[in-house]
């Protein structure tokens, strides 16, 4: 058994835990933060990307004893009570999703994403072909890509807007 201690969403957690469970399987089974997916067996499909530290990570390759003192966000833990994150009210907007199964890992690199290349890169900005490149981790079986990219080029608007606001 392994100890661990980790913020998630702004909340402490702690307990002891199986050394082999994942950082996936932690927060479906033990926490019950199921928004998080499991796409695949493989590490490809990124339906399982969370934050660790602020940045995308497919916590399906992380063991959570990795993540011990970390801070994880996961979907839960976007928003602001009912105000949704930007980039969720984006795909929503754009219509970038249908199933929604790749939505959360989808969001969560995407945020991550834009945090990158727009938010802590103050001047730079984000085009189509970098978002394709960038979400090459993704795997979206329904949309055909087209509106997720065009919900994540609105988010690195509103985005940019909010910080320039604060
Ligand atoms: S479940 Fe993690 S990459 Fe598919
Ligand atoms: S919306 Fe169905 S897999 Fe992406």
């Amino acid at each position: 058994m392994t100890a661990i201690s980790l913020t998630v969403n702004g909340k402490l957690v702690s307990g002891n835990v199986e050394d082999r469970t994942l950082l996936v399987h932690f927060l479906r089974d033990h926490l019950n933060l199921t928004g998080t997916h499991v796409g695949c067996d493989t590490s490809q499909c990124g339906a399982c990307v969370v934050h660790v530290d602020g940045r995308a990570v497919k916590s399906c390759t992380m063991l959570v004893g990795q993540a011990d003192g970390a801070s994880v966000t996961t979907i839960e833990g976007l928003s602001h009570g009912d105000e949704l994150h930007p980039m969720q009210a984006a795909f929503r907007d754009n219509h970038g999703l249908q199933c929604g199964y790749c939505t959360p890992g989808m969001i969560m690199s995407a945020v991550d994403i834009v945090q990158r290349h727009v938010v802590q890169n103050p001047g730079g900005k984000l085009d189509e072909a970098t978002v394709r490149q960038e979400l090459e981790g993704n795997i979206c079986r329904c949309t055909g890509y087209h509106n997720i990219v065009k919900s994540v080029l609105d988010a690195a608007g509103r985005m940019s807007t909010a910080q320039a606001a604060e």
